[in-house]
C-alpha cells in the first residue's frame, strides 16, 4: 500500500493545488492521498478561513477522486503543525504502507532547519514538486539532500500558473473576483461569507476601480512574500499596502483641508492625499503606515523599510509587465536592500528618459541622489 500525505494551508484551496494532487496520482500511482489542511495559530489567522471551512473547501476542490481522502489530523492536533509528528502519526497508523511526504521547491531548500528532518527523511520517501523552476539549484540540493539522508528525492515537476492562496485571499477581500478557485469553492466561499475585508478594505473597494483593486491585491501579496525575510508586523503591512492607493481616483478639491504642495505633479498627489484619508477619514494613526503610503510614489531620502517594502511592492507586484520587471523581481527577492536600490535607479532612469529635461519631481531627485551617495 502506499500512501501520499499533502499538507499545505489550502487558505484557500485553489486550482494549483488541484493540478500538483492529480499530477502526484498519476505519476506515483497511490492507493491513497491524504490532504492535510494545517492548523494556523491564532496569531498569524488574521485573514484566515476558520479550519473547519478550510477542511471543507479541500473536501470540495478534491473530490474527482476516491483515492483522496482529507483529514483533519493536524487542526484537531493544534499547535505548531509539525511534519515529523505528522509522519510518524500515519506510519504508526499504517504501518505496512510505503508513505510518501509531498513537499514543494522552497521548502525543499529549507528542509533541514525543519524539526527532525531526519525522521520525516526516514520514515516517508520525500517527493518534491516543483513549478518547474530552478532546475540546476534543485539538483544541487537533491545531492545534499542524498549525502544527508541517503537517497535522492524524486522531483516531480509541473508547468503551473503563478496562483497563490494569498492573492485569491485579498481579492476576494477587496471584492475583485479571483481566478484559480476550484470548482465549488468560490461558491462556498460566497455562502459563507469567507474572505471578507474589515471596513477599510470596504472603503477602498468603493473608492478603486477593479484593476486599480487587483493591483492592490498584487502589493499586499508580493509585500508579504517579501516579508518574509524582513519580519515586519503583517498587519502594518497590509494595512500600508491595502491603502496606499486609496485616493487614486480622488480629487485634491474636495477635502479643502488637504492643501496640495506646490509644484507637485499629478501622479504623485494621489500617494499624499491617499495619506492624508487614511489619517483623518479612516482613522489610521501608525505613523510608520502613513509615511509608507506618502512617500510610495517618490521615494525619499533614508526610508524605513516599510517604506522601502511598499515602494517595491508597489513597482513589481504581479500584475505589473514591463521589460526588465522579472530582473528586478529577482534582485529583490536575493537581497532585499540592494534589490530596492535597483528599482530606485531604474525608476529614476526611466522618468529621466520620459522628461527628457530634467524635471523630475525634487523628492524623487533627492531620493535617487541620497541612494546613490550612501
Ligand atoms: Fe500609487
Ligand atoms: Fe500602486
Amino acid at each position: 500500500m502506499k500512501i501520499v500525505l499533502f499538507g499545505g494551508t489550502f487558505d484557500p484551496v485553489h486550482s494549483e493545488h488541484v493540478k500538483l494532487a492529480r499530477g502526484a496520482l498519476k505519476e506515483l500511482s497511490p492507493d491513497k492521498l491524504i490532504v492535510l489542511p494545517s492548523y494556523i495559530p491564532p496569531h498569524k489567522a488574521a485573514a484566515a478561513a476558520p479550519p473547519e471551512h478550510r477542511k471543507k473547501m479541500c473536501e470540495t476542490a478534491f473530490s474527482f477522486d476516491d483515492r483522496i481522502e482529507v483529514s483533519d489530523y493536524e487542526i484537531a492536533r493544534g499547535g505548531n503543525s509539525y511534519s515529523y509528528l505528522t509522519v510518524a502519526h500515519f506510519c504508526e497508523l499504517y504501518p505496512e504502507a510505503e508513505i510518501v511526504f509531498l513537499i514543494g521547491g522552497d521548502s525543499f531548500f529549507a528542509f533541514d532547519t525543519w524539526l527532525h528532518p531526519e525522521i520525516i527523511a526516514e520514515k516517508a520517501r520525500i517527493v518534491v514538486v516543483s513549478r518547474g523552476e530552478f532546475t540546476e539549484k534543485l539538483a544541487k540540493r537533491n545531492t545534499a539532500f542524498e549525502k544527508k539522508y541517503g537517497y535522492k528525492a524524486k522531483i516531480l515537476s509541473f508547468r503551473g500558473d503563478e496562483i497563490t492562496s494569498t492573492y485569491i485571499r485579498y481579492s476576494l477581500m477587496l471584492g475583485v473576483k479571483a481566478e484559480g478557485l476550484p470548482e465549488g469553492v468560490g461558491e462556498y466561499i460566497e455562502k459563507n461569507g469567507l474572505y471578507r475585508g474589515d471596513g477599510k478594505f470596504e472603503y477602498v473597494r468603493r473608492n478603486l476601480k477593479e484593476r486599480r483593486l487587483k493591483h492592490t491585491a498584487g502589493v499586499i501579496e508580493y509585500a508579504l512574500k517579501l516579508n518574509g525575510a524582513l519580519g515586519l508586523d503583517r498587519d502594518k503591512v497590509v494595512l500600508a499596502c491595502v491603502l496606499h492607493d486609496v485616493a487614486k481616483y480622488m480629487r485634491a478639491e474636495d477635502f479643502p483641508a488637504f492643501e496640495v504642495p506646490v509644484d507637485m505633479p499629478d501622479s504623485v498627489v494621489h500617494a499624499f492625499l491617499g495619506e492624508y484619508v487614511a489619517k483623518n477619514v479612516l482613522g489610521v494613526t501608525d505613523e510608520e503606515v502613513l509615511t509608507a503610503i506618502r512617500y510610495h510614489t517618490t521615494g525619499r531620502p533614508a526610508m524605513g523599510t516599510l517604506e522601502k517594502l511598499v515602494y517595491v511592492a508597489d513597482l513589481l507586484e504581479r500584475n505589473r509587465d514591463y521589460s526588465g520587471v522579472n530582473k528586478l523581481r529577482k534582485a529583490v527577492e536575493e537581497n532585499f536592500e540592494s534589490g530596492f536600490r535597483e528599482c530606485m535607479r531604474q525608476g529614476y532612469k526611466h522618468l529621466k528618459q520620459m522628461l527628457m529635461d530634467g524635471g523630475i519631481y525634487h523628492l524623487t531627485a533627492d531620493a535617487y541622489d541620497y541612494y546613490e551617495k550612501n
